[in-house]
């Protein structure tokens, strides 16, 4: 708790919340032909990696930062060719995901939706 006003991790429903959502999403992200070419890496990883990304970035345990340092995810994300479509479609991943677990539909989900366009937005390093 930061003083009398609660985090949106803890809008949300914390780790429990965060932890059906990345299992939700990367199923879809790995099924995804225009997502596919990119994500070499295994699904339990990446889904580890989230889940302590957005845990941090929620305002809730740095998890993170603690393993891997400075988030820096637009410099994380430079290895891979990530064009305005493939943006739309991680997001568009992301809002089924947030559909299938209930999320989609209260004030602090739209509110953490919206956070993730911006950084969807930032993370776009190629026009073709
Ligand atoms: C805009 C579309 C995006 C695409 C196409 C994309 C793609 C990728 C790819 C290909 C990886 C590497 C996966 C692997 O290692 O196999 C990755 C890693 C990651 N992405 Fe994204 N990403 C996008 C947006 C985002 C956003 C908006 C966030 C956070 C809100 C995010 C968080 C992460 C994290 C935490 C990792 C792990 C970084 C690490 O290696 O430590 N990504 N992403």
């Amino acid at each position: 708790m930061n003083g009398n006003f609660e985090t949106l991790y803890e809008q949300i429903g914390g780790g429990a919340t965060i932890q059906k959502l990345v299992d939700a999403f990367y199923p879809k992200v790995f099924s995804n032909e225009e997502l596919l070419p990119i994500f070499n890496g295994s699904m339990e990883d990446i889904k580890r990696k989230q889940f302590m990304f957005l845990s941090q970035f929620l305002g809730g345990p740095a998890l993170y930062s603690e393993e891997f340092g400075p988030p820096a995810m637009r410099q994380r994300h430079l290895p891979f060719e990530i064009t305005p479509v493939r943006a739309e479609n991680w997001l568009s991943c992301m809002e089924e995901a947030f559909e299938e677990i209930g999320l989609s539909q209260t004030p602090e989900g739209q509110l953490f939706f919206h956070r993730l366009k911006q950084v969807a937005a930032i993370m776009v390093n190629s026009n073709e």
